[in-house]
């Protein structure tokens, strides 16, 4: 099929006194009302209360029950692959076009019916503002699903080139022998519609382990997939423990592709535990695995200090540093830090940030997502302190009646200190200043931050002059997978920006791209001789 041009998903800006502020608002505080919601297991189309109930809460006030879901076991789980298997053959048989409709169609509602209440779950299961509510649970994951339309019309049109008389060669994109498994993370519901809205695309059946803190958005995403024409069985919701829900799926001999975005030490298990099974498989398991990072941003003496200011604090602290992509490691030369006023107005600014409950829509932070990760947050800033870094705005929390921490800025004269190095997945960006007055100064930060952590998703490069930027380019080939020139590391579009990393960040399989679908699908190549 060939479709008409895709465009993003456009933003609302829901500006003081507008009518989408104010639908959003009510859509907000109806839920507050109606909350807790109960969410079954979805097994082949059945809602499923399997009575074993656990809670998602509003971490901008832990007292609120979002939601009370139903955790699926062992026995569910091989019955939803079961189900999944038999779902299959109708599912892959149906017309692209058919297939096609149901991801598109699903966008709409998304954009048009349910924007307001998907975007309302996501901001009180998970944390968000207004604003990273919008461009999560109502763009990107439209975004997701159109452009995806359109890159898989792109794969099945890729075609080998050369025919000899007398026969014809094709290539047939058929979806993988089995079923994927799909295990997405709390941070994104696009990411949540996308890990097993993707191999589904391209006619796989899928079952989804949701993170227990985004099943109720989550839920939604598998209600509005399901209106859209998803027929059952097709994709299987099944939230619960993961050992006993990823360890039934990896088991399977069927078991064709893990869809995972998450830690890098769950994948790296996962990784380890399918490789022993390798000898039980029908086929090689494809792994598409989106993990952590340590994302820099290189500032050159040249660069333009508001810039660098309003860029780090936009990336260090959107959603409270909860994104994969967030800036954690900003290193900056020292003529600007002190004599070019970029620390006064980096702390500065970050003092007036606001931090509140997401249903006030005014605060430009909310609440990191849990008390574990309220609880790690915390720990890294007191094990900086310890070793000496100096907290220069922040530094401070409070979980009693939300996971709130205030968005915090720690200097560091060891590059390699804890916080420099290992991912936080919170609103904390360490400092490290260099001493720009030496000759190679730019080779050697360079060359400390490709080294410094086994990460590599995102980073970024502030400067005026070219040549700097051409340079640290080049010397920080392989420190990301995505590099950002004179802005934040984070905020990918889809079409615009495919998104992935490398090194413990992940296979560096760009999602929102037409490559990517190659993972999902297993061609088969066929000459017929005339
Ligand atoms: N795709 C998200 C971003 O770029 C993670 O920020």
């Amino acid at each position: 099929i060939v479709l008409p041009r895709i465009e993003n998903e456009p933003n609302r800006n829901y500006a003081s006194g507008s009518k989408e502020r104010a639908d959003l608002q009510h859509a907000v505080d109806e839920m507050m009302k109606s909350a807790p919601f109960e969410v079954p297991c979805i097994v082949n189309g059945k809602h499923i209360k399997t009575g074993d109930v656990a809670k998602q809460v509003n971490p901008s006030n832990h007292a609120q029950i979002l939601c009370n879901y139903h955790q699926a076991d062992e026995k569910l789980v091989q019955e939803a692959i079961e189900g999944a298997l038999k779902a299959k053959q109708t599912w892959e048989e149906m017309p692209w076009a058919d297939r096609a409709a149901v991801f598109l169609r699903a966008a709409d509602l998304i954009a048009h019916k349910y924007r307001y209440k998907l975007m309302a779950a996501t901001m009180l299961g998970q944390g968000k503002n207004v604003w990273q509510a919008e461009i999560d649970a109502a763009a990107e994951i439209c975004d997701f699903f159109r452009f995806g339309v359109a890159q898989v019309s792109e794969l099945y049109a890729q075609q080998p080139a050369r025919h000899a008389p007398g026969s014809w060669n094709r290539m047939e994109f058929r979806p993988l022998e089995g079923f994927v498994l799909a295990v997405s993370p709390f941070n994104f519901t696009a990411i949540g519609g996308n890990l097993p809205g993707a191999p589904a695309l391209v006619g796989n059946v899928v079952v989804w382990k949701p993170s227990p803190m985004a099943t109720y958005s989550n839920y939604l995403v598998h209600q509005i997939l399901t209106e859209a024409g998803l027929p059952a069985g097709v994709i299987q919701f099944t939230p619960g423990p993961p050992a006993e829900i990823v360890k039934a799926c990896i088991d399977h001999k069927m078991f064709a592709a893990l869809h995972f975005t998450g830690s890098t030490t769950v994948y790296k298990q996962l990784c380890k535990d399918i490789a022993a099974n390798y000898d039980h498989y029908r086929n090689y398991p494809r792994m598409v695995g989106e993990t952590g990072g340590k994302n820099f941003a290189l500032v050159h003496p040249t660069a333009d200090v508001d810039i660098v200011v309003n860029e780090c604090i936009r990336g260090a602290f959107e959603y409270q540093g909860s994104k994969c992509s967030a800036l954690s490691r900003l290193y900056v030369p020292a003529s600007l830090w002190n004599n070019g006023g970029l620390k006064e107005k980096l702390v500065s600014q970050v003092g007036t940030i606001s931090v509140g409950p997401v249903n006030e829509f005014q605060h430009f932070m909310g609440p990191v997502i849990a008390q574990t990760a309220f609880q790690r947050i915390m720990g890294f800033i007191e094990s900086a302190k310890k070793a000496g870094g100096q907290v220069l705005a922040g530094g401070t929390g409070d979980n009693s009646v939300g996971f709130y921490i205030q968005p915090t800025i720690i200097e560091t004269k060891d590059p390699r200190s804890t916080t420099m190095v290992n991912e936080i997945f919170g609103p904390v960006l360490t400092v490290f200043v260099y001493d720009d007055s030496k000759a190679d100064y730019w080779q050697a930060i360079s060359q400390e931050i490709d080294a410094a952590t086994d990460y590599a998703l995102t980073g970024s490069i502030f400067s005026r002059d070219r040549k700097a930027i051409t340079e640290a380019s080049a010397m920080l080939r392989y420190a990301s997978g995505m590099l950002y020139i004179g802005q934040k590391p984070t905020g990918a579009q889809v079409g615009a920006q495919p998104f992935a990393g490398a090194r413990a960040s992940g296979n560096n399989y760009k999602a929102g791209s037409t490559g990517f679908f190659y993972q999902f699908v297993s061609a088969r190549t066929v000459k017929e001789s005339f």
